[in-house]
């Protein structure tokens, strides 16, 4: 796919308020986690499905830092000791681990807003108009939510130290990783104007792909090093979580895998444009390494 990562980080800065302010721990601590190098996975859906949909990524860039920057509070929220406990977050020490607990905290209710802020901004509802940028935003809000990725991570914690069957787990995979990876298709389209059938199609080849980006983060968790991934290793077995790879093991986990991302690509079916790319993409999020 067409490289969006170097104007999605030029992007990110501009967000984040600058100047001398009491805040500074603070403002630091969401700057570390917001730059440190993650793949940019749903910023960059968000553009590519923008253009896509014949609008310009320039237009939808605040909803694609929207989406990176919930993302990236749910990462550091994820670490902390009274979640998954990890240290190491993107190759660095986790949000917690430098910035302390407390920090950490309101480091991810302070992105959380500073997103809503980006996409209601002047500047977004003056380029895709603020009917548009209301609708965008409050997918982000349902699918980020209390039934979506926060219920997920909710359901994940439930779950932890018994034995969960496969549908609940499904369940939970789809809510705290799909629905994230989801709105960040929707908020393409919607910022360029689609009409409802290319915003589903858009949910669809989400929801394929971004069940099987956990399933495989899972796979990961087992089959990979620290030093590859950025982040800890056999965290999963420690926190005794239930994953796909728990209950059903590396060859179903890659057939399941292999089935979603085909779902994902017959969703595209749709689209008047090129989606070689998206379907690409897809792919090489199904065999990624990190
Ligand atoms: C990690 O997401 C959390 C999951 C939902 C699996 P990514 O693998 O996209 O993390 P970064 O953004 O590249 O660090
Ligand atoms: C990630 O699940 C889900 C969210 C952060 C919402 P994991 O707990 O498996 O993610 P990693 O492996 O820590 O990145
Ligand atoms: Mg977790
Ligand atoms: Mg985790
Ligand atoms: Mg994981």
């Amino acid at each position: 796919m067409k490289n969006y990562i170097p104007a999605i980080e030029a992007a990110i800065e501009k967000y984040i308020p600058s100047g001398n302010y009491q805040e500074q721990h603070l403002l630091d601590s969401v700057r570390y986690s917001l730059n440190l190098k993650g793949k940019r996975v749903r910023p960059s859906l968000t553009l590519a499905f923008a253009e896509l949909c014949g609008g310009s990524a320039e237009a939808a860039m605040p909803f694609a830092i929207g989406v990176e920057m919930v993302h990236t509070y749910s990462l550091i929220h994820d670490d902390l000791p009274c979640m998954d406990d990890d240290d190491f977050r993107r190759g660095e020490p986790a949000n917690h681990k430098v910035y302390g607990e407390a920090t950490a905290l309101l480091a991810g209710d302070a992105l959380q807003s500073i997103a809503y802020a980006t996409m209601l901004s002047e500047e977004a509802i003056r380029s895709v108009g603020g009917e548009r940028a209301a609708r965008a935003a409050r997918v982000l809000a349902e699918k980020s939510g209390v039934l979506g990725m926060v219920g997920g991570q909710e359901i994940d914690l439930s779950l932890e130290h018994r034995e969960g069957d496969i549908d609940l787990v499904r369940l939970m995979e789809e809510k705290k990783t799909a629905n994230l990876i989801e709105a960040a298709c929707m908020m393409g389209c919607i910022a360029a104007g689609a009409d409802d059938e290319k915003i589903k199609a858009a949910e669809r080849y989400a929801h394929g792909i971004g069940l099987a980006f956990q399933i495989v983060d899972d796979i990961l968790d087992v089959t990979s090093t620290a030093e590859e991934l950025g982040k800890p290793i056999g965290s999963d077995a420690d926190n005794e979580k239930n994953t796909f790879m728990s209950l059903l093991g590396l060859d179903r986990c890659r057939e399941l895998v292999r089935e979603l991302t085909d779902e994902a690509l017959s969703a595209l079916d749709i689209f008047d444009g090129d989606t070689a790319d998206l379907k690409d993409f897809a792919v090489q999020l199904a065999n990624r390494k990190k």
